[in-house]
């Protein structure tokens, strides 16, 4: 199988979980590797291990809230990918609390790193895509941005940007780069451990609980695994998904159905 041979791909937040996959499976697929991460040792490490076996995997530093950041991040890709031809913005981040009681500082951290941080990537990496003709983006959105749930209204308003952010960029761009989202449910990755975590100490609800009632909204019974997060970023980003753009779809076991 080597659907993405020889295309570069930029994936943010590709220290761990959905982005190392998302990393791991496009490059098993062919494609040419450069994962950034706030975590510049992670995220160094990272690469390194994806590399064994003489692939083509290389990372850089970036924190996706900083402009000049994101500017060198996709300057070194265009360099080591030979050009961008497809970007996941994967990096995200979560916290748990009462409206009430989120800080100002805790509402600008979800918003910059999730809804600024795909504006940031997007606007960096388009021109490149525009002038040589062809281009895909692939957001890493959630269901949450279809959805409110209590205790992380600004996580779900996060991604509900992300959503309306990219179709209306796909509007824009169209037909020369497509533009989607993937939204995730509840993937076994660090997010969601320190997701229970933080939700037994606030309400004393057990780990095992908690997971429980998660799981009995889930219609197929089990939580999504990363790699199979990838899959459906890989499908969109390729041919076969040629028709697509500006879609939000949906990976949760059917546990979200809009
Ligand atoms: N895990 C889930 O259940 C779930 C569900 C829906 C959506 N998502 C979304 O999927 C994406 C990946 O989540 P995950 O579960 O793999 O999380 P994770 O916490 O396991 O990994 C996120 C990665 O992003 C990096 N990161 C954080 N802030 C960054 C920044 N400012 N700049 C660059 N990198 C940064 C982290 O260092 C980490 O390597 C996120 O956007 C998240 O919101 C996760």
């Amino acid at each position: 199988m080597s659907r993405f041979e020889g295309r570069g791909v930029l994936v943010t937040g590709g220290a761990a979980g959905m982005g190392r996959a998302i990393a791991e499976s496009f490059r098993d697929e062919g494609a040419d590797i450069l994962i950034a991460d706030v975590n510049g040792d992670r995220v160094a490490n990272t690469a390194g291990e994806l590399s064994e076996g003489g692939h083509a995997v290389s990372s850089v530093e970036c924190d996706v809230r900083d402009s000049g950041q994101v500017a060198e991040m996709i300057q070194r890709g265009e360099e080591v990918l030979d050009g961008i031809d497809i970007l996941v913005n994967n990096a995200g981040v979560i916290t748990m609390d009462k409206t009430v009681d989120v800080s100002e500082d805790d509402w600008d951290y979800i918003m910059d790193v999730n809804a600024k941080g795909v504006f940031l990537s997007t606007k960096a990496a388009l021109p490149g895509m525009l002038e040589r003709g062809k281009g895909n983006i692939v957001n890493i959105a959630s269901q949450a941005g279809k959805r409110g749930y209590k205790l992380f209204a600004h996580y779900c308003a996060s991604k509900a940007a992300v959503i309306v952010f990219s179709k209306g960029v796909a509007l824009e761009v169209a037909p020369t780069v497509r533009i989607n989202c993937v939204c995730p449910g509840i993937v076994n990755t660090e997010m969601m451990d320190r997701e229970y975590e933080w939700e037994e100490e606030m309400t004393g609800e057990s780990q095992d609980s908690i997971r429980d009632r998660w799981m009995s909204g889930i219609p197929m019974g089990r939580f999504q695994e990363p790699e199979q997060i990838a899959r459906v970023a890989m499908f969109l980003a390729s041919d076969d998904a040629s028709e697509m753009t500006g879609q939000a779809i949906n990976v949760t076991g059917g546990m979200v159905m809009e």
